[in-house]
């Protein structure tokens, strides 16, 4: 009999929080400490794609990142890829002749070739895309039949944020309440065309990896941070709230305001933790005040901006003129030949490198 391969392939955008998870509860389950909100990319930008493939000729599991074989040997991968097996079903490709039955699904093993279009760990958020776009594609390829949000929490045992990246538009993580995790979640608020006049740009001040890992950051400030103890508790609930009022209602000075804080007080949270984490080195720092004495010259907000674990600027504009704007004073403070300035900008399809 002729071996046969079947092939699926998936895309996934990475997302941007806009209001920070940081700290997990429980470790092994990526269960976070409090909600977080974010918003997926275009799909033409800064996204993975996957091409899952299995057939009987494969003798184990194995994956390649950007053209490079990776171990698939540890937890997270394994929890995915044991989850997504437990939800397989029966395939039938009446074209290819493939039959497929879900008891089959256990001996069976896949191949996974992923590739991203940006710098991988460099703060944005590659792991999100990566995860998510692993889990949606093998679930494409065993015919799982969970929704999106039950695939989010499959997907969230890979990396926490790329529970957020199953849906377009803003989406949000419930934290959930379960000790197994099984109401920890993703779900969409609203999709991509509701706010579509946003302009997201990213200043990529550096794409050199990051030195403390999120998984080790989080552990150091949920041991050690009581500033992350009261964010939990009494700030997030509250401002998850304002921030899906403000984005149901397209209220831009809002949706501003509470994104800058947010990210501003994730930064705090890793200086207040022992050891201190530093993402943002002096560059991030100008182009927030930059951004600030912009916003507080103009009538109501034009930018928000918010960080992640790493030194590169989210710059979320209010729409195209604003984004036009932002684009000119960056060019001329942050011109891509000085030295120890950004490298360069992504903005829609647009790049401009050094
Ligand atoms: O999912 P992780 O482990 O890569 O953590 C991501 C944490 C932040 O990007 C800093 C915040 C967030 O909510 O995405």
């Amino acid at each position: 009999e002729k071996p046969w391969v079947r092939m699926v392939t998936a895309q996934t955008p990475t997302n941007i929080a806009v209001i920070k998870y940081w700290g997990k509860r429980d470790e092994t389950l990526i269960l976070p400490v409090n909600d977080s909100i974010s918003v997926t990319l275009d799909p033409a930008h800064l996204c993975t794609t996957t091409t899952v493939a299995v057939s009987p000729s494969f003798d184990q599991d194995r994956m390649w990142l950007n053209g490079k074989e990776i171990s698939l040997s540890g937890g997270r991968y394994q929890n995915c890829l044991r989850e997504i097996r437990a939800q397989a079903c029966d395939v039938e490709d009446e074209e290819k002749g493939i039959k497929i039955a879900k008891k089959d699904w256990e001996k069976l093993h896949v191949h996974v070739a992923s590739y991203n279009n940006f710098p991988t760990a460099a703060g944005l958020a590659s792991s999100a895309a990566g995860f998510a776009c692993l889990v949606f594609a093998l679930a494409k390829l065993m015919n799982a039949k969970e929704d999106n949000s039950e695939l989010s929490a499959i997907a969230r045992q890979g990396s926490g944020s790329a529970c957020r990246s199953l849906f377009g538009g803003f989406v949000k993580w419930i934290m959930g309440k379960a000790e197994d995790g099984s109401d920890s979640l993703a779900v969409q608020l609203v999709d991509e065309k509701h706010w579509d006049e946003l302009v997201i740009i990213i200043a990529v001040v550096s794409s050199r990896q990051k030195e403390t890992s999120s998984t080790t950051g989080m552990r150091d400030s949920v041991e050690t941070s009581l500033l992350l103890q009261h964010r939990a508790k009494e700030v997030v609930p509250k401002r998850v709230k304002q921030m899906e009022e403000a984005i149901k209602n397209r209220d831009f000075g809002s949706f501003a305001q509470l994104t800058c804080a947010d990210s501003n007080q994730f930064h705090a949270v890793c200086l207040d933790t022992c050891p201190p984490i530093f993402y943002m080195n002096d560059t991030s720092h100008r182009i927030i005040s930059c951004v600030e004495k912009w916003n507080r010259s103009e009538e109501t907000p034009q930018v928000a901006y918010t960080f992640d674990a790493g030194p590169n600027a989210v710059l979320i504009a209010h729409n195209r003129k604003a984004a036009t704007q932002l684009l000119q004073k960056l060019l001329f403070y942050f011109p891509p030949s000085s030295d120890a300035d950004l490298n360069s900008y992504v903005i829609g399809d647009k790049s401009i490198l050094k």
